[in-house]
């Protein structure tokens, strides 16, 4: 463990699991998945990404190789050991106060989806407060039907990743129970998710001095929002 739990996450397996139950050697062999082609495709090159929640460096060590100026912000000393290439930064994405302004703040896998909706208030203010004008704000939601049809597996790199069950623990909020199944090794995650509609996901952005500009997949998992002039 980092030494710290977030309350309603927790993790299983081998080597440091994060506060919000990651498996730092999971997250070092999973392989990039379309992120690095679709933030390549919604920002200018060149620009200067604010990375929250980086982890291993999945995600960063495409987007270092491909040109970008990365700062990667993660709560876990543990995994921003492993990140390259890339100015690292160790804090709570919602406490997070750099004296600097981004040309683009990216808050991917599904971090918004906080099971307290303070923590994801915290989130989405930390992204307002550091996107420059005329910047913008790269988000991952989750799609819907997501906790439906379970348990659902996927390959990863030489294992699979099985989402077991997602489970009703409050008003609002989901436990996730999640399995990753390698040859030489397994590991668990538990999670909480806060579904939002996309109204409801509109509505959070708003609060924080945010509006969306586009959806930038099919599936309407990745958004480009602005910040609104006036706004905090
Ligand atoms: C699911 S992992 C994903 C890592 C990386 N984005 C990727 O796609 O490979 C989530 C990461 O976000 C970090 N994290 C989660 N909530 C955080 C918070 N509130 N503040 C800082 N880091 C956070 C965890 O420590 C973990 O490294």
């Amino acid at each position: 463990m980092d030494g710290w739990t977030r309350e309603g996450y927790g993790g299983t397996g081998p080597g440091a699991i994060t506060p919000d139950g990651c498996a730092v050697e999971l997250y070092a062999r999973l392989p990039a998945g379309d992120e690095p082609d679709v933030i390549q495709r919604a920002v200018p090159a060149g620009a200067r990404i604010l990375e929250l929640g980086c982890g291993a460096g999945r995600v960063t060590h495409p987007l270092v190789e491909r040109g970008f100026s990365v700062t990667a912000v993660d709560e876990s000393p543990r995994m921003l050991e492993r990140v390259r290439g890339a100015r690292t930064v160790r804090s709570a994405i919602e406490e997070l106060e750099l004296d600097e302004r981004f040309d683009v703040v990216l808050l991917g896998s599904f971090l918004v989806h906080a099971g307290d909706p303070e923590v994801r208030r915290g989130l989405l203010r930390t992204c307002r407060r550091h996107v420059a004008d005329g910047g913008c704000v790269l988000i991952q939601r989750e799609d819907e039907g997501r906790h439906e049809g379970l348990p659902r597996e996927r390959r990863a790199g030489d294992g699979f990743v099985r989402v077991l069950s997602s489970d009703p623990v409050g008003p609002g909020v989901r436990s996730v129970h999640v399995e990753y199944v390698f040859p030489d090794a397994r590991w668990t995650q538990t999670f909480l998710s806060r579904p939002l509609t996309a109204g409801a996901f509109e509505l959070a952005l708003g609060e924080a001095g945010l509006a969306v500009d586009a959806y930038l997949t099919g599936d309407r998992t990745w958004v480009r929002a602005v910040p609104v002039a006036g706004r905090p």
